[in-house]
Order: structure tokens, then sequence, then C-alpha cells
């Protein structure tokens, strides 16, 4: 079935890691922590581009209280797998940090450099509050100096696709998470 997929360009994905549906509810139950995270005071939400866009996009959609939307551009990859724990800010938001709440998203969670490098910076503008909120953790991040609040899956440490998540710039669109061959 998924090696038949007319979105894979003929290139096998191992399995299946997560599926619509059960991504769509995680994403619900997730939206909901947001909704009673906050009770009050502004509400941004920060997404790192690009991987976060399809999960960002169905996240803020089930929040139910008023908020803000924008982004950020880093990068830490190439075209490869491995992360080259070199990460460079290509977009910053235009929106002012200072005072609000800030929720970042995040797709996934790999060796942690990308969230110290950008934390520390977004903390320089002196939000409310800075949380973190990410789809995927592969719990891998021994690096990591901050606490994620909000996760929507445990990874297993395979290269993912789907989702948002790329090989390549490749299969971001697909609606499920894949483990790639
Ligand atoms: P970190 O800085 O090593 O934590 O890597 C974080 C970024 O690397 C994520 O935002 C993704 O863009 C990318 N990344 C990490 N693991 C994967 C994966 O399994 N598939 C696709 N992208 C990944
Ligand atoms: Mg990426």
């Amino acid at each position: 079935m998924t090696t038949a997929d007319p979105r894979l360009d003929g290139r096998a994905i191992k399995r299946i890691a997560f599926d619509e549906k059960r991504i769509a509810a995680r994403v619900r139950e997730l939206g909901d922590e947001v909704t009673a995270r906050y009770p009050e005071g502004e509400l941004l939400v920060l997404g790192l581009l690009k991987g976060s866009f399809i999960f960002l996009g169905d996240l803020v959609r089930q929040i139910r209280r008023p908020l803000q939307v924008d982004f950020l551009v880093a990068s830490s990859y190439g075209d490869g797998t491995e992360s080259s724990g070199h990460v460079r800010l290509v977009y910053d938001p235009e929106t002012t940090l200072e005072g609000k709440h800030i929720l970042l998203v995040e797709d996934i969670i790999d060796s942690g450099r990308t969230l110290n490098r950008l934390i520390g910076l977004l903390e320089e503008r002196r939000p409310r509050s800075l949380d973190i909120c990410a789809l995927l953790h592969k719990r891998v991040a021994e690096h990591l100096q901050y606490e994620v609040g909000l996760v929507g899956f445990d990874a297993p440490d395979e290269f993912l696709v789907g989702y948002g998540l790329d090989h390549a710039e490749n299969f971001r669109h697909l609606p499920y998470i894949a483990s790639l061959q």
C-alpha cells in the first residue's frame, strides 16, 4: 500500500510511523492543552519553518482563544539526514515578542541544537513566557537545555518524513509520518 503511494515518486518508505487519524487526534488534544495553559494574556504562536507549517496550521485551528501567528526560519540541515549542528536564522519574526506568551512550534526535536540556539535569541526579547510545542521528540537530545512543555509523540530514532517533515525538501506533503527506507 505505502510503496504504491503516487506522492512518493517511486521511492519506498519503510513504514508509516503515525497515520492521519492518530495525528489528528493528538493535535486536537494538544490544542485543548494550549487553550487551558493560557487563560489570559496575548499569545503568539511562533512556527519554525519550514517543518512546522502543516502541524501549526492544524494546531491553531484547535486552539480556542485569541492568538497571533508568526514564523521563524532557521536552517540546521543541508540535504543530508544528519544534523550539521550549524543553525542559521534566515527569517526573524516581525511581530513584537515583548510581554507576550510565546509558543514556539517545532516539527521534531532531534539533537536539540536548533532549539538551544533559538530560545536564547527569543528570551532576549523579553516575552512574558516562552514554551515549546514539538510534534515529535526523539528523546536523544542530551544537549537540550530547555524543557519541552508540549510534545505530540515520542519518535523512533529513525529519519522521518511527511506532515511537514522533509528529506531534501521532498515528502513534506504526505498526510502521514513515515520512516524513510
Ligand atoms: P535538531 O537541531 O538536531 O534538534 O534538529 C531539528 C531539526 O532538524 C528539525 O526541525 C527538522 O527540521 C530536522 N530534523 C530532525 N530530525 C528529522 C527527521 O527525522 N526527519 C526530518 N527532519 C528532521
Ligand atoms: Mg528540515
